[in-house]
């Protein structure tokens, strides 16, 4: 049997990484479509799937998928079903958690899925303390300070390891962008959104943005602002209760992890925008904040600044920190309530 030192060298010749990934909610509405992605990721040489139950199944029927990864399933009724997926990742993705129904807020998901990360997060600080850990759970502005938190107990947090995935806030921009000025949505035109994610957390900067600010009208522009913010509230609508975004989250669950392990791989210049543990408003009490990253082989490399704010992206910024901060805090106060 090949080490997995011998596994990388392997690999290394033919300019592919080996890394294991673990996905905790594998068999949901996000977790199987985000499954089928990564299992043609050619990065991805191991992928354990976790899930309440069914996960064996899912990983069955992937695993039958001719690519250079085995696929594993976990449950929680069998014995260390939990540590076992964790076990050895290089990057553990958490969609485990409720979904809105109309009418619901981010915020209104915390009661159940704050719990659901706070397990979740335990066993990973025990299980992968090194991994990338990637938070999709909402909402996302509260559970990614639950990690932080369950990390730093266990004295294993590193916050260059931490991503809130805000990936979808991105796409949703550029396709947006694309229909509105009748341009290739395919062509890299997202915009710098920094913030949080939900509602007026999130911050579109058009302003730094060529085409939304030369070819929009001013209620165009409004328009397209709100869009972004509450384009998750679009899918909650149209699904009618059966849920909130899974295929476009998995494209860009998809996408954020391939950049995480680009990163990983030492390529140069990868570049997100992801809910980090941020220096950029800690004098103000907001200790996480969504904005760009370059990638490198430990995490985050470097936090890139968020650019000049036109007075309209300022206004939105005061009503940005004043939810956030109080999300942030919901998510400290569960775990400092827990011990
Ligand atoms: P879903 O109900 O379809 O799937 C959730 C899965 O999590 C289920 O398979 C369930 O069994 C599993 N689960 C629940 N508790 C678990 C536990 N303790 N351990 C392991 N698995 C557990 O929901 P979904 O549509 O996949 O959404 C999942 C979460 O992702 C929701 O909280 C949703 O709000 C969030 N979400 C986030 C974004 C984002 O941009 N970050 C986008 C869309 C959805
Ligand atoms: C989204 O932005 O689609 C997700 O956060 C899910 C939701 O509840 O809107």
């Amino acid at each position: 049997m090949l080490s997995r030192v011998a596994i990388k060298r392997c690999f290394s010749q033919t300019s592919i990484n080996p890394y294991k990934v673990s996905v905790l909610g594998a068999c949901g509405g996000i977790g199987q479509p985000l499954s089928l992605l990564l299992k043609l990721n050619p990065k991805v040489t191991a992928l354990n799937l976790y899930d309440l139950k069914n996960a064996k199944g899912v990983a069955t029927d992937l695993s039958h998928i001719p690519t250079n990864s085995t696929v594993k399933g976990f449950s929680a009724d069998e014995p260390d079903g939990l540590h076992n997926s964790l076990k050895g990742s290089d990057l553990v993705i958490i969609p485990a958690g409720v979904p809105r129904k109309p009418g619901m807020t981010r915020d209104d998901l915390f009661n159940i899925n704050a719990g659901i990360v706070y397990d979740l997060a335990k066993e990973t600080a025990k299980a992968a303390p090194n991994a990338c850990v990637l938070i999709i759970s909402n909402p996302v502005n509260s559970t990614v300070p639950i990690v932080a938190e369950v990390f730093k107990s266990s004295g294993t947090y590193n916050p260059k390891k931490l991503f809130g995935v805000t990936t979808l806030d991105s796409i949703r921009s550029a396709r947006f962008l694309s229909e509105l000025t009748q341009t290739d949505p395919t062509k890299d035109k997202r915009i710098n959104i920094i913030g949080g994610h939900s509602g007026v957390t999130i911050i579109p900067l058009l302003s730094q943005d060529n085409l939304a600010s030369t070819k929009l009208s001013a209620q165009q522009q409004k328009d397209l602002i709100h869009r972004i913010q509450f384009g998750g509230d679009e899918v909650v609508k149209a699904k009618n209760g059966a849920g909130s975004a899974t295929l476009s989250m998995a494209q860009a669950g998809s996408k954020f992890a391939d950049a995480v392990l680009r990163g990983l791989a030492g390529e140069e210049n990868v570049i997100e925008p992801s809910f980090i543990d941020s220096p950029l408003l800690k004098d103000e009490g907001i200790d996480f904040f969504a904005q760009s990253v370059k990638l490198g082989p430990n995490g985050i490399k470097e936090i890139l600044p968020i650019g000049q704010l036109s007075n309209e992206e300022l206004e939105l910024l005061t009503a940005c920190k004043e939810s956030l901060k109080k999300n942030i805090n919901k998510g400290k106060e569960f775990v400092q309530n827990k011990k």
